[in-house]
């Protein structure tokens, strides 16, 4: 059964707890991105573990093996039950971050971004294929290399499923028929993400942004279910 994840982007703790709050009543998943992390911090993670949220922690690591497997050690510190990086930093860092875990049996679920929704066909650089190719292609290694899942959209996940079934597909760029796209390209509505076999499903403004979030967030796990 997919689950729903409900990216808290907004700018501060206090409205990112009460939104946590108001929809854990639906889902225990809360994502905590660059801006709120950048402005929060570990002390709203612990805040978010407080209230019984399985927190996860998108900030996409990108480095060298070394910082970013030290980097993983330290969310696994802080009780992060998810976390990404790009699998375009390659076997040797994504590695070293999943061997950096390897020892903890509460470790956070690893997940590698592919291609991010936003890309439009041609605009990632220096890349010729296709966003749908580029995300198989690196699925296939973040599998190879131990990673958990992929970040992919919902137009990729059944592509990626057939090819490696024991992957995880966490899919954001999930609209609503009708819904803006904001920035987000590659897009699938929530009953498309969960038929393509999505295991989460990551929203944000359409639901943080909703004049009810309640509401939406109720919706959505309607077309979900
Ligand atoms: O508001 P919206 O539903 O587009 O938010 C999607 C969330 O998922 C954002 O927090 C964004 O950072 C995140 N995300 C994404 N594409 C990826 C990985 C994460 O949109 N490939």
């Amino acid at each position: 059964m997919a689950q729903l994840v409900i990216a808290l982007d907004v700018p501060e703790s206090e409205s990112a707890l009460s939104l946590a709050r108001e929809l854990s009543e639906f889902t225990p998943w809360c994502k905590v991105g660059m801006e709120l992390f950048t402005l929060a911090g570990p002390p709203l993670l612990i805040e978010l573990k407080a209230l019984g949220c399985n927190v996860f922690l998108d900030l996409k690591f990108y480095d060298i093996p070394h910082t970013v497997g030290r980097a993983a050690l330290a969310a696994a510190a802080m009780g992060v039950d998810l976390l990404t990086l790009h699998c375009q930093g390659g076997a040797r860092m994504c590695k070293t971050a999943r061997e950096a875990l390897a020892d903890n049996p509460a470790r956070p679920l690893l997940f590698g971004v592919t291609a991010l929704t936003s890309f439009m066909p041609g605009e990632m650089p220096g890349i010729e294929a296709a966003p749908a190719d580029f995300a198989l292609s690196l699925a296939k290694r973040a599998f190879h290399w131990g990673l958990d899942g992929v970040v992919c959209s919902g137009l990729d996940a059944a592509r990626i499923k057939k090819s490696c079934p024991e992957l995880l597909c966490l899919c954001p760029g999930i609209r609503p028929a009708g819904a803006a796209a904001d920035d987000q390209c590659r897009i699938v509505t929530p009953a498309e993400a969960v038929r393509a076999g999505a295991d989460f499903l990551v929203v944000g403004r359409p639901v943080v942004q909703a004049h009810s979030p309640l509401a939406a967030a109720r919706e959505i796990l309607r077309e979900m279910a």
